[in-house]
């Protein structure tokens, strides 16, 4: 499986403020080629910290791109399963997969069940375990998943060294505070994990940043 993650962040690498809401980051190139990218991906996947912070629906917003290539299947990391049963991500625009633990309560699992399909990885710790997800996925048919976030999902999955491509676009907007959601967090690496830059661009008044990784599923 290819496994590839783009977000936005501003100049001094946060994903939103400290808040922690969704902020417009992006320029309106930036939303094009992500639109792109997702229409792209067989499946796309957030934590639930995205799901809860900024209600996101994951589906491709160019009608004809959409009636092209269809929604891709959208993918939530949640272990407790604290996704909230009118979260647009479990709209019927596009079939969800919902990640859950043994933390996760049943009542809360039904109440997932109709509107998503709930999965449980075998994950040895409290959380979704990325490569038992992985491996599900890819019994799925999913070739292509797209990483969107957020900060502590992006951690794991390049902790569990699974990453073949990371884009990030960084908009010229200073946010500041200790506590905002940078593109990497996570409890920080030992061993630091190692990129190759392959493209710089301009994109808008912003840059978009291409790396390269040792992704080990290919
Ligand atoms: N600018 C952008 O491109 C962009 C994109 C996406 C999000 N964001 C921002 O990012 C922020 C949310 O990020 P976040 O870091 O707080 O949350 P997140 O990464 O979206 O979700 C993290 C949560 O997912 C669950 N999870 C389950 N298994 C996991 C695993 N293996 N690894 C990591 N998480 C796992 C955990 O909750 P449980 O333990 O309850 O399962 C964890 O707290 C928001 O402010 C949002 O606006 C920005």
């Amino acid at each position: 499986m290819y496994v590839f993650v783009n977000a936005a962040v501003s100049a001094d690498g946060k994903l939103s403020d400290i808040r922690r809401g969704q902020v417009a980051l992006s320029s309106s190139e930036d939303f094009e080629r992500v639109d792109r990218l997702r229409a792209e991906a067989d499946a796309i996947l957030v934590g639930v910290g995205t799901v809860l912070a900024d209600d996101p629906s994951l589906t491709v917003k160019d009608d004809d791109r959409r009636a092209e290539d269809g929604n891709p299947t959208r993918v939530v990391l949640d272990s407790r399963a604290r996704t909230p049963t009118d979260a647009a991500v479990l709209d019927d625009e596009a079939e969800t997969v919902v990640a859950v633990t043994d933390e996760a309560d049943d009542e809360r699992v039904s109440a997932l069940g109709n509107p998503a399909d709930v999965v449980r990885p075998e994950s040895p710790d409290d959380r979704v375990d990325v490569r038992a997800l992985l491996d599900e996925l890819d019994r799925r048919g999913v070739e292509s998943l797209m990483v969107e976030g957020g900060g502590e999902t992006i951690a794991s999955f390049l902790d569990a060294g699974v990453v073949d491509e990371l884009t990030v676009y960084v908009a010229p907007v200073f946010v500041g505070g200790r506590d905002a959601p940078t593109l990497v967090d996570g409890d920080g690496f030992v061993e630091y994990v190692d990129a190759t830059l392959r493209d710089v661009e301009r994109l808008g008044e912003g840059v978009l940043l291409s790396y390269s990784l040792n992704g080990s599923l290919n």
